[in-house]
């Protein structure tokens, strides 16, 4: 039997999901490419859903979809659960947009502060790029200091700071592993903010040692999540996590951890799993049960600047009632046992698709800590991924697409950068469709 081949899944891709095609070209004249989010795009083109309810995707195009990418791991609980809908009635039904706070916020502030030793305080804002521009300036604004230090590899959303040497192309990570240069992810990201930027390699504590300790005197903080995401899932070993606290402590530098993919690891997030206290956590996705949300929480004395009027802090829709209502919902249902499922399906997956790729000598791996998971078509079974630049070495982007595009052509939807994510919403059958159909994808791939 020939092997599966790149033009004819994507052919068949183009075809099932023609409708969403025909419906981006039409609102691509009112939005540039047809949806606000570029990295919406799944190959050819992203597809249009016409709404979604637990586990599932209902596309314009008629497939219904098993929905192993629950937006880019925010949809913990699946689509439309019956009780963040009521907490959503609830406010809806108080009006929904005040020049006032309302209680509603103080209700999720209170569950995060209780659930995360290292958060005295939190604000909210309306996404976690503008709690990432939050953590940066409480930084600088405590230590008195300019620059801000990041992992190769980390994404911590859209600010110009932040935006710099993320994804894993070669030509984003020049200079050598020990020592990497900042690169822009983008145009028009103005030169000063580049050189206001240290770029750290992940798990290399004595290569982000010598670095920082040259630059102390002007870093405010280190910015890192304890498993990357976005650019490419890296677990950061926990050796590692206690250095670089260590490290911070001794230089004077914030550490500020990202923990908006992270959260989902466990009923304390991933901050909680290695026992690690940061100076600041950066939150969202989970945390809004759906709706548009971020948050910066950390020791209350921090934010003493702002509270007394020195750092400045707003947003129109900050505190959002329905998004801290929803979210409060959300993270309610996101009792110990709820995270204890998650676990035990991510772990499954793992096991049944690494000992199935051992059996068979075929060189994928599927990895990462709690429900957010990362695979990579590799060089062997049981790769292991230490840093993004192990991504560039290892994986075949062409197999990354091949795979992505077909599990979609039968009905199972992963993130298209090779990741998963899990939701409460899933049954053990649709952790066993989502294994036995990645199977059967990887075997026709092998012909
Ligand atoms: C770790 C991390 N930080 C920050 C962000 C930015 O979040 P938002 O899209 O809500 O601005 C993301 C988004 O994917 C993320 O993964």
């Amino acid at each position: 039997m020939a092997s599966l081949n790149l033009a004819d899944v994507t052919a068949r891709f183009e075809e099932t999901f023609a409708l969403s095609l025909a419906k981006r070209q039409e609102l691509a004249r009112y939005i540039p490419g047809g949806y606000s989010r570029h990295p919406l795009t799944f190959g050819p083109h992203a597809l249009y859903v016409a709404g979604g309810s637990g586990a599932y995707v209902d596309t314009i195009d008629g497939p219904r979809l098993l929905d192993f990418h629950n937006n880019f791991s925010a949809s913990i609980c699946g689509h439309d659960h019956p009780a963040i809908r009521a907490a959503l009635s609830e406010a809806l039904a108080r009006g929904f947009s005040f020049g006032n706070p309302m209680p509603h916020e103080g209700g999720l502030a209170r569950m995060l502060c209780e659930r995360l030793p290292s958060v005295e305080r939190v604000i909210f804002t309306c996404s976690a790029s503008e709690a990432g521009i939050a953590a940066m300036r409480i930084a600088r604004a405590n230590t008195g200091r300019n620059r801000i230090a990041k992992m190769e590899g980390g994404y911590h959303g859209v600010a110009d700071d932040y935006m710099m040497s993320m994804h894993p192309f070669p030509e984003l990570f020049p200079g050598p592993a020990t020592q990497p240069l900042a690169v822009p992810n983008s145009a028009g990201i103005p030169r000063h903010v580049q050189d206001n930027v240290v770029i750290l390699p992940q798990n290399d504590l004595d290569a982000c040692a010598r670095i920082l300790r040259a630059q102390a005197h002007d870093i405010a903080c280190v910015v890192m999540e304890l498993q990357a995401g976005a650019g490419g899932v890296i677990v950061l070993e926990r050796a590692f996590v206690d250095g670089m606290r260590a490290l911070t402590q001794e230089l004077g530098i914030l550490l500020v951890i990202d923990e908006t993919i992270t959260f989902r690891a466990g009923y304390r997030g991933m901050q909680g799993i290695y026992q690690v206290t940061p100076d600041l956590t950066i939150l969202g996705k989970t945390i809004g049960g759906g709706m548009p949300i971020g948050a910066i929480g950390g020791r209350a004395a921090l934010f003493e600047l702002g509270e007394a009027g020195f750092v400045y802090h707003s947003g129109t829709h900050h505190g959002h009632p329905l998004a801290t209502a929803a979210g409060a919902a959300c993270l309610t249902l996101l009792d110990e046992a709820a995270y204890a499922r998650l676990e035990a399906m991510g772990l499954r997956i793992k096991r049944e698709l690494n000992s199935w790729c051992a059996e068979h000598d075929y060189p994928f791996v599927i990895y990462g800590i709690g429900s957010h998971l990362g695979y990579e078509f590799c060089d062997k079974p049981g790769r292991e991924y230490r840093s993004c630049r192990d991504i560039l070495r290892y994986s075949n982007e062409e197999r990354m697409r091949l795979f992505a595009f077909e599990m979609t052509n039968r009905g199972v939807f992963p993130m298209y950068r090779g990741q998963i994510a899990l939701s409460t919403a899933m049954s053990n059958d649709d952790i066993t469709v989502f294994i036995e159909t990645a199977k059967r994808v990887m075997e026709a791939m092998r012909g």
